[in-house]
């Protein structure tokens, strides 16, 4: 695709701007790459890949949504997950690998022992009490099946003193357990935003951010059954059988208890076992088959247009049956499993009593014992059972630690320095060999570039569509970093500066940006948040806004629509340019970022911005060399190379790669 196709979507509108006929957060934009699975940095990931997941994205270089202050804080090579080795591991063992997320899970409980270990010991007395409930009323039972008296009003008042404990008992697990739970999730929330805003925009641009939308909500829900539902049924369920069948030894006859012991032991250890890598395989399965729904679904919600237009709704409908087969079929092997060990574990103890009867009756115990060993056999499914609930929800509380995982674990792709330098105040940049290679591409995207962008200048950097401009571009925010060579403000390596100070000193605008939801006013003030009203509307005369602001009944309060739906193309583009001045930049790095207005509009805003701000330095990436004025600085890059600089004027004399793309761009 050439930078001219882009002028072919779009036609004029009566306000002198233009409209995408295709809407600008779907369009594909020149530049736009595949971030395939064979990148380096996958492989490890391969068994635990999330088939949809960031790795396998479709993201837009740097030419996703950039201002001053949304500054590209990383480059789309960083889609490339270095995996988290816990989430690796645990696909390929899950033993291991369980026992690592616990671990990681388990550090996130700081300062929240103590309740945990209420909820353990509430649960734990609540279901003694139950056996005691049974053996009391079993107790009762047969004493007047034997003697014919029983005093029904202790019985009675002893029985419902149990059952309100109980109750107590219960509420006190339960609130005790889903408040650590619950802070410990707001303490994993906060972390996995902490570390994906560093990744953004590329780990979030696209596909990925419907599936990522899915890891930072329901994921994170899902992690709620380890911290509740887990550890205290867990403990009861080897703690209450060990005293209750102690107890019984002790007040009957040893083998009695030992009569049940193995189908307990069955039932809480070997069973659970024997299912482990099943439950965690359709876990997994579950898992990502969601992601893949959420990412479908969240492809339809952003392309909606193009698939009214194009008719394709059957065809997506048959994309998001199949996703929903998968998961179908995923669920019905997890449930497959699930009632196997459930009608096993009825099985086993309906046997215990049996056993409890034949060994009873082969020891010639009397009935009142029988029927207190009957009593707690019973008593016990309840603590036995504790463990195949919790089963089936904890492999995919995993399941689910380990997809957010592999997005806390992930590198940024640049970092702040050990110990900053405070940058020149002069506003010059420069490139000095400069090569950035893609990982997985076959040529680097810039190859040995040497430029100078002077304080003050306006330098058009023109090429065609995939030379390497908006790799160029991101390089001066440190949206990434190059691979050799340095990249330099006011004579400063951009990485001895802090990354606030650096992309305050340099926006980056881009050809599609985003609109927050929330007022005009609210946008405006994304990097300086500080900004007066004043402020705000100099930078809206120089983006050429200011008369239709002010025609806008609410002004400057305006409400913007997610994604800015709201409002046109161009005026996007003259938003994001207003909202990148309103921060008083250095250097302003426009990618495209005119591309959506007409010519007139287009040379009204560049006069207003030099008038304006003589004094900032401009990198206007562009691929309408027609557009140049005579005197402007030109840098014409072409595979990744700088094949000529010069003014306009002079390149325009020579028929070299400046005049083939004017004349392709004229076209
Ligand atoms: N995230 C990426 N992953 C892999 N290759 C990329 C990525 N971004 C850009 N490229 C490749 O790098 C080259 C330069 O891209 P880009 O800088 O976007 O060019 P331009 O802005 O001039 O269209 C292209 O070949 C493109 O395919
Ligand atoms: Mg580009």
């Amino acid at each position: 695709m050439t930078g001219d196709d882009e002028r072919s979507t779009r036609r004029p509108t009566p306000d002198g701007t233009s409209t995408p006929v295709t809407p600008a957060p779907t369009t594909v934009s020149p530049g736009t790459a595949t971030v395939g699975s064979a990148a380096p940095g996958t492989a490890s990931d391969g068994t635990a890949s999330d088939g949809t997941a960031i790795d396998g994205t479709t993201v837009d270089g740097m030419a996703s949504d950039a201002t001053a202050s949304d500054a590209p804080a990383t480059a789309a090579g960083s889609a490339r997950q270095t995996s988290a080795t816990a989430a690796t591991d645990a696909a390929r063992q899950p033993s291991a690998g369980r026992l690592k997320l616990t671990r990681w899970l388990v550090g996130h409980t700081k300062n929240l022992l103590a309740p945990l270990v209420g909820s353990v010991a509430a649960r734990i007395v609540n279901q003694l009490l139950g056996v005691a409930l049974f053996v009391v009323a079993a107790g009762s039972i047969a004493r007047a099946a034997s003697t014919g008296a029983v005093a029904l009003l202790p019985l009675a008042g002893t029985l419902v003193g149990l059952a309100l404990v109980k109750a107590l008992l219960r509420y006190l697990e339960h609130y005790l357990g889903h408040w650590v739970a619950f802070t410990a999730l707001q303490r994993l929330r906060e972390l996995f935003f902490s570390r994906l805003a560093p990744q953004a925009p590329a780990a979030t641009a696209g596909r990925a951010g419907a599936e990522l939308t899915e890891r930072a909500t329901r994921d994170i829900d899902r992690i709620e059954v380890f911290f509740a539902h887990t550890l205290p049924p867990a403990v009861s369920a080897v703690v209450v059988p060990a005293v209750a069948l102690s107890w019984l030894a002790a007040v009957t006859d040893a083998r009695l208890a030992l009569a049940i012991a193995p189908f307990v032991a069955v039932i809480v250890v070997l069973l659970p076992l024997l299912a482990a890598r099943s439950t965690w395989r359709s876990a997994e399965r579950v898992g990502r088959a969601r992601g893949a729904i959420a990412t479908e679904v969240g492809d339809d919600v952003q392309g909606v247009r193009e698939i009214l237009a194009f008719g394709a709704e059957r065809q997506r409908l048959r994309r998001l049956d199949a996703a929903d087969a998968a998961l179908t079929r995923a669920r019905s092997g997890e449930g497959c499993v699930r009632g196997v060990r459930a009608g096993l574990v009825v099985l086993l103890q309906t046997g215990a009593l049996v056993a409890v009867v034949i060994v009873g009756t082969s020891i010639g115990a009397d009935a009142p014992t029988i029927a207190t060993a009957l009593a707690v056999g019973v008593g016990l499914w309840a603590p036995t059972r504790g463990v195949d609930e919790f089963l089936a929800g904890l492999d995919g509380a995993f399941a689910a630690t380990a997809r957010v995982r592999r997005v806390v674990d992930a590198e940024a792709p640049v970092r702040d320095p050990v110990v900053p330098r405070t940058a020149g105040a002069e506003a010059s940049a420069t490139l000095r060999g400069v090569t950035v290679r893609y990982p997985g591409d076959a040529r680097p995207a810039l190859d040995d570039v040497d430029a100078t962008f002077p304080a003050g200048s306006w330098t058009a950097v023109v090429g065609v569509s995939g030379s390497g401009k908006s790799t160029l571009g991101a390089l001066l925010p440190r949206g990434r970093d190059a691979d050799t060579g340095t990249v330099t403000l006011g004579g400063t390596d951009v990485r001895d500066l802090a990354l606030d100070e650096l992309r305050g000193r340099v926006a980056l605008v881009s050809q599609r940006p985003t609109l927050l939801r929330g007022t005009l006013a609210d946008n405006l003030r994304l990097a300086a948040p500080d900004a007066s009203d004043e402020g705000l509307h100099a930078a809206l005369r120089i983006a050429a806004l200011d008369e239709w602001i002010d025609a806008l009944p609410d002004g400057l309060e305006t409400a913007t629509g997610e994604r800015g739906a709201a409002v046109s193309g161009g005026q996007l583009q003259r938003l994001a340019l207003a909202r990148a001045l309103v921060a008083h930049p250095t250097v302003l790095v426009l990618d495209e970022a005119l591309s959506q207005l007409d010519a007139e509009t287009a040379a009204s805003v560049r006069a207003r911005l030099r008038e304006h701000r003589p004094e900032l330095t401009v990198v206007e990436i562009t691929h309408r060399a027609d557009l140049v004025p005579d005197d402007g600085r030109v840098v014409v890059i072409d595979a990744g190379r700088v094949v000529e600089t010069g003014t306009a004027g002079e390149l325009r004399e020579r028929a070299g790669a400046f005049r083939h793309l004017e004349a392709r761009a004229g076209t």
